[in-house]
């Protein structure tokens, strides 16, 4: 029972307020894009949406303002040198600013032996995981800097902290993102911008869909999570908020990763 004579307000639910600020998602016509644009949209963010067409983005970004939020959407390849530049016009024509940018829009096209893998599909994944997101932090930073700070998170994976089978070129382009987070992190934080890291393991989207979707491979992955189950791409959005919120404003340069314990259980004994 709160007391009669107290003068305290009574206490609220916490929530992220994100409200007046304004986010850029790359990849977020679907899975982990998608989820992110919709969270920081509910929490008040004006978001801009990317894809490499128009269309699927649109979509989302119209779901969005029919629910009350504010989205624009924006096709953009995150491979493109020019991409970047334009994509940060866009948004400070539109809403005025840039608080947050989510490196999400990510590829994985080559399966295989790293000695394997072509000069083009190096180039392909290094100019779309590593060289992109670089490309807009550069593009969008004087404009945070310009509001005194801003917020950037950098989905990384757990293959970037751990090698994973067959996927190695993919692994060094998500462990260079982490390591390009912590650079940036500590470059940026005089300048009040906080950069992070997500990493997250197994999550059900299109992009893991041939895990998730052939019975062998999925039984195998799963003997791998402690937790026992895929993730979905709503907790991932969720960590991105809370760590571009103004619940963490001390933090900056983690990686959080989020994988239902498959990391921590990496190296562990196997009963039976
Ligand atoms: N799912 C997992 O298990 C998992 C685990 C760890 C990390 N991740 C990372 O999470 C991020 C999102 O993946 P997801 O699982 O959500 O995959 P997804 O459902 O396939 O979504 C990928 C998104 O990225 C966009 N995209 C792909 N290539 C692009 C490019 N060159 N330029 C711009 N946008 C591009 C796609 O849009 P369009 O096709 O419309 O262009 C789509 O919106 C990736 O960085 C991935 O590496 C995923």
């Amino acid at each position: 029972m709160p007391n009669e004579a107290s003068t305290a307000p009574p206490f609220e639910p916490p929530s992220i307020d994100l409200r007046g600020r304004v986010a850029i998602v790359t990849g977020a016509s679907r899975g982990i894009g998608r989820a992110t644009a919709e969270t920081l949209a509910a929490a008040g963010a004006a978001v801009v949406l990317t894809g490499r067409s128009l269309e699927p983005v649109a979509e989302v970004a119209q779901s969005i303002i029919e629910r009350g939020g504010r989205a624009l959407p924006f096709a953009a390849h995150a491979g493109e040198p020019e991409s970047a530049d334009a994509l940060a016009e866009a948004t400070l024509e539109a809403f005025g600013a840039i608080d947050i940018l989510v490196n999400n829009a990510g590829t994985c096209p080559h399966y295989g032996p790293l000695l394997d893998a072509s000069e083009a599909l190096w180039d392909k994944t290094m100019d779309v995981n590593l060289r992109g997101p670089w490309r807009t932090a550069r593009a969008c930073v004087p404009a945070m800097r310009a509001r005194g700070g801003g917020a950037i998170v950098n989905v990384s994976s757990i293959a970037g902290l751990i090698p994973q089978n067959g996927v190695g070129l993919y692994c060094l382009s998500k462990a260079g993102l982490v390591m390009m987070t912590q650079v940036l992190a500590a470059e940026l934080a005089p300048e009040g911008v906080r950069v992070h890291a997500v990493a997250p393991g197994f999550v059900r989207t299109r992009f893991s869909r041939g895990m998730w979707d052939d019975d062998a491979e999925r039984t195998r992955m799963l003997d791998e999570i402690p937790q026992g189950r895929i993730g979905e791409p709503e907790e991932i959005a969720r960590a991105i908020a809370f760590l571009v919120s103004d619940w963490t404003p001390f933090a900056t340069g983690s990686t959080f990763v989020a994988d239902g314990g498959q990391l921590v259980a990496a190296g562990m004994w196997t009963p039976g």
